[in-house]
């Protein structure tokens, strides 16, 4: 062979080394590895097809199963006391799933007045599309929610705790109103998390939540989850991986860090909004102040019942001023981050109007409660000193 050829061939060699050998250990990592791979190496075809048919536990490609998303599920089931569970690439992505995973053309879904508008815009515009029809109701209101079901109603959708005005909706009661129509009640449980809720244990059929919040806590990763009973789970794990919903390794073994520390954090941050919401609840500025754990909320019974004494990191208020004073508000309070999300480790703040609900009507919003001066806040786990210092910074200027 020419000189040539052959250091081609080296070269060649030293770029692609096959096989990825990792090197003998004498001890295991005390936390999980991420497995970074796409693809699983088999050993012959017999192998290969008691992996795929699921006759043998393991991996082959990443889209089906692979640790880390697991492992991560695995935990979630565990906090939710769950048969099943299973992580997607974000809560829109679990919302998803479930929606395919339930639904046919021809049903009909009733969804809670006030979801999170993307799970809106999934049913009214996308599913729409495949022939599901759909109707918003009050989830608060049971019968309301009983007087609303069809024949042809297969899903009840709600969350936990309402976005933004931090409602409280009686799971127990809606499972039953559900079931007695021969439907399912799907719980969007992202506000609350299992540390204040555990909706499967009420009742709930299915319960999704994007992990993207609370749960990994860093507002590093987009992630979600869907967990539920065995009965017919098949066809969830396959909707996830034929619509390629699944979940990142990487992505995953951050919310598996993140998770280690959310009854820590969500404990703090539920004591760290009650002391917020009690100092809002006093100022002049503020026209309303929405939080469960305030005892004039409409809800306060109900989440110190379903929350075992804990109402969340969740509060809105509203300044009298309207949206020229939530402008100054979100200027002045300039250590509280305005991002369109929440549940990270430092306070944020988001404005509904103009982010979260910008695609209903000012007469839907209105309809709501939600003005031009409504301002949401996602509690922290800083110093409530802290938090009570950015507040009053914000307040003074409106
Ligand atoms: C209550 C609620 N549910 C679901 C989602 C969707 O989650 P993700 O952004 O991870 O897709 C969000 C996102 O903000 C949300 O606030």
């Amino acid at each position: 062979m020419p000189q040539e050829n052959q250091n081609n061939e080296r070269r060649s060699e030293d770029l692609c080394p096959r096989p990825d050998v990792p090197p003998a250990m004498p001890t295991e990592p005390l936390v999980t590895p991420i497995y970074q791979a796409a693809v699983y190496r088999c050993d012959d075809p017999d192998q290969a097809d008691s992996l795929l048919s699921g006759a043998q536990r393991g991996y082959v490609y990443s889209r089906d199963a692979n640790p880390n998303s697991d492992l991560l599920a695995e935990r979630v089931r565990g906090l939710h006391g769950a048969e099943r569970a299973v992580t997607c690439g974000s809560g829109m992505a679990a919302c998803a799933a479930i929606a395919l995973a339930h639904l046919t053309s021809g049903d009909h879904v009733l969804l809670g007045d006030q979801m999170y508008g993307r799970t809106q815009g999934l049913f009214e515009k996308e599913l729409v599309r495949l022939g599901v029809t759909s109707a918003r109701v009050d989830a608060c209101d049971a019968a309301a929610v009983a007087r609303a079901m069809t024949p042809r109603t297969k899903l009840v959708v709600c969350e936990t705790i309402t976005n933004p005005l931090v409602r409280v909706v009686d799971i127990a009661a809606l499972a039953q109103v559900a079931e007695r129509g021969g439907a399912r009640l799907v719980v969007d449980n992202t506000f609350a998390s299992p540390v204040l809720c555990r909706p499967l244990e009420l009742g709930a059929h299915v319960v999704f939540e994007s992990l993207t919040k609370i749960m990994n806590g860093h507002s590093d990763v987009l992630l979600g989850v869907v967990c539920g009973s065995s009965a017919g789970w098949e066809r969830m794990t396959g909707v996830v991986a034929t619509y390629g919903l699944s979940a990142p390794p990487f992505d995953c073994w951050l919310a598996a860090r993140g998770i280690g520390t959310l009854a820590l954090r969500a404990e703090k941050a539920s004591t760290n909004a009650l002391a917020a919401a009690e100092i809002l609840a006093e100022r002049s500025e503020c026209a309303a102040v929405y939080y469960p754990g305030l005892a004039k909320h409409p809800d306060h019974e109900l989440a110190r019942r379903q929350f075992a004494g804990r109402f969340g990191s969740m509060l809105s208020f509203t300044l009298a001023g309207g949206s020229a004073a939530a402008e100054r508000f979100i200027h002045a309070a300039k250590s509280i981050p305005f991002c369109p999300s929440l549940g990270d480790l430092s306070t944020t703040l988001s404005h509904p109007e103009s982010t979260s609900h910008r695609g209903l009507t000012p007469e839907q919003r209105a309809a709501l409660g939600i003005t031009g001066g409504t301002i949401r806040l996602s509690v922290g786990i800083e110093s409530p000193e802290a938090i009570v210092a950015a507040l009053a910074e914000g307040l003074a200027a409106v």
